[in-house]
């Protein structure tokens, strides 16, 4: 195992709900509620959770964007909390932050150049004063793009383009981590192939370390090492990408894997589907015991009394992390690794010639028209055929193996 990067120990971060005119505190928000794990060198570190279980939160953490309630951050040994302020600017060069949305996070005032450039002013030994230019020009060809539209500005790219140029952005100041936060979610379906490609090619040349958060379990199989699950603030499973897909042994995730869209008709009425009952119940009041507890078919008395801890449980392989009493392995649905189908429609390498065609379509320098979010990588990708195979979700059912399980 390489060596860990970046640890998080119990991490912590509960909002204060304030209300009336005095502004008192009655409550908090439980976004993120101990949680922990480790980052090696170069892998990806998947997480997964519906929406407001706290993943964006826990990368603002990782990131010191927030100052967590408790817990900390570790990068390199080195504990976050008691950094100076010269080991502090050192973190924030390290570990950088790639946002969702490629249409509000880029400054719609400032040219691509002063975009990427930016970290630079803040890091000015990074790259003297007068290679800067070219060295942004570098990081354009680096992600895609033509290294010639530097003076354009953001309206004038696509979706996948901007989020290349936030990419760039991200890798500018050579980090040794990248955290992801729902990189691809904004864009269409064959755009997110293309940067998730871009993202992979990143790593193995630059040896980045990536906290990718999503909530398209398909798309965080593909590229990551290890999964963590989360629910409600707390990490429910983590593993290795396999165990957690093929031997998921908490609940939840096996419930959140059986409502992946499965992509052939003919399997759809065959496969194990869960159907939680409830919502979400609210974070700022989350429940005793286990938080699954009001929407867990498995649960028992002590369930609602005794937070499970997250520990190795057996997987009826071998075991890994599960926050389960009854931890139990199901292979609800079988997902395929999407990089050993062949040919692939959403996962084919990108080709960047082809995106920086479709982009001097914009006209000329600086005055070019506005392109459509995704119409230069739509131009840029092959036409589909009807033997080119849909893998827009990369599962496949099987039959439900429970009584087979030893
Ligand atoms: N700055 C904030 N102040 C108060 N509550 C917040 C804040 N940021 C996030 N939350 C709450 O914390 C919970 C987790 O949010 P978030 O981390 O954004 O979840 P996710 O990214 O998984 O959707 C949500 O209930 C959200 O409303
Ligand atoms: S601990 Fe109990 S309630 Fe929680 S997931 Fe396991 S069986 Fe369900
Ligand atoms: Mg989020």
């Amino acid at each position: 195992m390489p060596e860990v990067v970046l640890s998080a120990q119990n991490l912590v971060k509960h909002y204060p709900i304030k209300r009336g005119v005095l502004r008192r505190t009655v409550g908090h928000v439980k976004a993120v509620d101990g949680v922990s794990f480790d980052l090696h060198k170069g892998e990806t570190l998947g997480i997964v959770g519906e929406s407001g279980c706290g993943k964006s939160t826990l990368g603002r953490l990782l990131m010191r964007l927030e100052e967590p309630t408790a817990g900390s951050v570790t990068f390199e040994g080195q504990d976050w909390s008691g950094a100076s302020a010269r080991d502090t600017r050192r973190l924030r060069r390290d570990i950088q932050i790639v946002f969702q949305d490629p249409y509000t996070s880029l400054n719609p005032r400032m040219t691509v150049g002063d975009i990427i450039g930016e970290p630079f002013e803040i890091h000015a030994d990074v790259v003297p004063k007068g290679g800067r230019r070219q060295r942004v020009q570098e990081l354009l060809d680096l992600v895609g793009l033509n290294p010639e539209h530097i003076n354009r500005y953001p309206h004038q790219f696509s979706g996948g383009q901007r989020q290349r140029i936030g990419i760039a952005r991200g890798i500018a100041l050579n980090p040794k981590v990248l955290i992801c936060d729902e990189p691809v979610s904004a864009l269409d379906v064959s755009v997110q192939a293309q940067v998730v490609n871009l993202m992979e090619k990143l790593q193995d040349e630059l040896g980045l370390a990536y906290v990718f958060i999503a909530h398209d379990l398909s798309v965080v199989r593909h590229i990551s090492d290890r999964v963590g699950v989360m629910y409600l603030g707390r990490m429910a499973e983590l593993g290795e990408e396999d165990e957690v897909y093929a031997r998921p042994t908490h609940p939840y995730t096996q419930a959140l894997l059986s409502a992946v869209p499965v992509p052939d008709p003919t399997l759809r009425g065959k496969r194990d589907q869960i159907v939680l009952v409830g919502d979400v119940p609210s974070p700022a009041n989350p429940p005793s015991g286990c938080r699954f507890h009001t929407r867990c078919w498995k649960a028992q008395d002590v369930c609602s009394t005794l937070e499970p801890e997250l520990e190795p449980r057996a997987d009826g392989h071998g075991e890994h992390l599960s926050a389960c009493h009854f931890a139990e392995p199901r292979l609800v649905v079988e997902t395929v690794d999407v990089t050993g189908i062949e040919p692939d429609d959403r996962f084919v390498s990108t080709d960047t010639d082809d995106l920086v065609d479709a982009g001097a379509g914009l006209g000329a320098e600086g005055g070019g028209e506005e392109l459509d979010s995704g119409q230069a990588e739509d131009r840029a990708r092959p036409p589909a055929t009807e033997d080119t195979p849909q893998v827009s979700d990369p599962t496949r059912v099987v039959e439900d193996t429970r009584d087979n399980q030893g």
